[in-house]
């Protein structure tokens, strides 16, 4: 047999959704092909399935950014990897390090926008696009990594011991966020709409928690937990709807490092950023040189990602169903 399944995305609607069966592709120079073992879904997802925000793919293509596999075959040249290594795909396949390129900002070579993504029995990539996954992480958690994680890891990266990190919500960065900032040494504070939530963020290591409902305006409740100064780094993953607040929970010198766009429309007041010196930073996933940075310290921290349901192949659909549903507490896996 040399075919392999898949699925692909035709529109904005899970009915789209359908298996397919393909030819499996022979490596070219420079080329490496990947057995995919599991992928997971992201938030940004929902705009495909959905057609939120005017996102649409512009062709039938196999969706998801996130997978991890095992070579099994390697073109000529392609030395960066060895059948059997345990690999994952780089979120913006070109991106391999500094500030993301002009040229690839517009998703046109990120995986499941513009080329094929991951939901697929195999999946050949060119040999930059790939990093090996950490050593402690099986293929599901490895699925995890290369958007949620990788741009929480880009938002705290340079936290320091000691400092205070606030993190809005429990969804897939924000826990991820969580993770990385207490391996770091920073004193965490989580804020959700639910209490069974943070009690789970509590188990996970959040030393404080808030609800943003019973407390809308939580930027006080986080200046008191600080003496008054507020936070070293905001990791905002909601966006426009909670970035004043977020400005206002932060330190003078510290950072709002805004990531989400669950909301986004409104305005900002740009004299909260002036007056009280703070520094916003827009965060956009990572390069592949970040994504081995993090996997190092994944690997050397043993830190393993939030799993919050898992599907197999055959029930992708069952996955975006819950999805779509609503935030989940961990990551949602596909696994084959
Ligand atoms: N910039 C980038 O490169 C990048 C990369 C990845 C994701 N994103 C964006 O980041 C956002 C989050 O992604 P995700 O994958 O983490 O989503 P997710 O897993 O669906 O989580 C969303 C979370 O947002 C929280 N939330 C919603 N409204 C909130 C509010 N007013 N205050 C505090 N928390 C609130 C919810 O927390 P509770 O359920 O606890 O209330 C929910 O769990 C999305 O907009 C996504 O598109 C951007």
């Amino acid at each position: 047999m040399n075919t392999f399944k898949a699925y692909r995305l035709a529109g904005p609607s899970l009915e789209s959704l359908q298996q397919v069966t393909e030819t499996i592709p022979v490596p070219a120079a420079y080329e490496v092909l990947v057995r995919m073992r599991a992928a997971s879904l992201n938030y940004k997802d929902n705009f495909y399935l959905a057609g939120d925000q005017g996102i649409r793919l512009p062709r039938p293509t196999i969706p998801l950014s996130d997978g991890a596999g095992e070579v099994v075959a390697v073109g000529a040249g392609a030395g960066r990897f060895n059948v059997g290594d345990r690999v994952a795909g780089v979120f913006v396949q070109d991106w391999l390090y500094g500030p993301i390129a002009d040229h690839a900002a517009d998703s046109s070579t990120t995986l499941g926008h513009g080329i094929d993504g991951t939901l697929a029995e195999y999946r050949l990539f060119n040999q930059e696009g790939l990093v090996k996954l950490p050593e402690n992480l099986s293929f599901e958690e490895g699925a995890t990594l290369p958007c949620a994680a990788l741009t929480a890891w880009n938002a705290v990266r340079g936290v320091r011991a000691g400092q205070t990190v606030l993190i809005l919500g429990t969804g897939g960065v924000a826990l991820f966020a969580l993770q990385f900032a207490k391996a770091l040494g920073a004193r965490t504070i989580v804020t959700s709409s639910s209490d069974a939530k943070l009690a789970r963020a509590s188990e996970a290591g959040a030393d404080h928690v808030i609800n943003y409902q019973r407390d809308p305006d939580w930027h006080h409740a986080v200046r008191a937990l600080t003496s008054g100064h507020g936070v070293d780094h905001v990791v905002d993953a909601v966006g426009p709807d909670t970035l004043e607040r977020s400005i206002q929970a932060t330190r003078r010198e510290g950072v709002v490092h805004l990531v989400g766009l669950i909301n986004p429309a409104g305005r900002i007041d740009p004299m909260l950023i002036l007056g009280g010196t703070v520094t916003v930073r827009g965060v956009r996933v990572g390069s592949r040189e970040l994504f081995e940075e993090m996997n190092a310290f994944i690997a050397h921290k043993n830190l393993h990602p939030v799993i919050g349901h898992r599907f197999s192949f055959d029930d992708a659909k069952g996955a975006f169903e819950r999805q779509l549903s609503g935030p989940e507490f961990g990551k949602i896996v596909i696994t084959w």
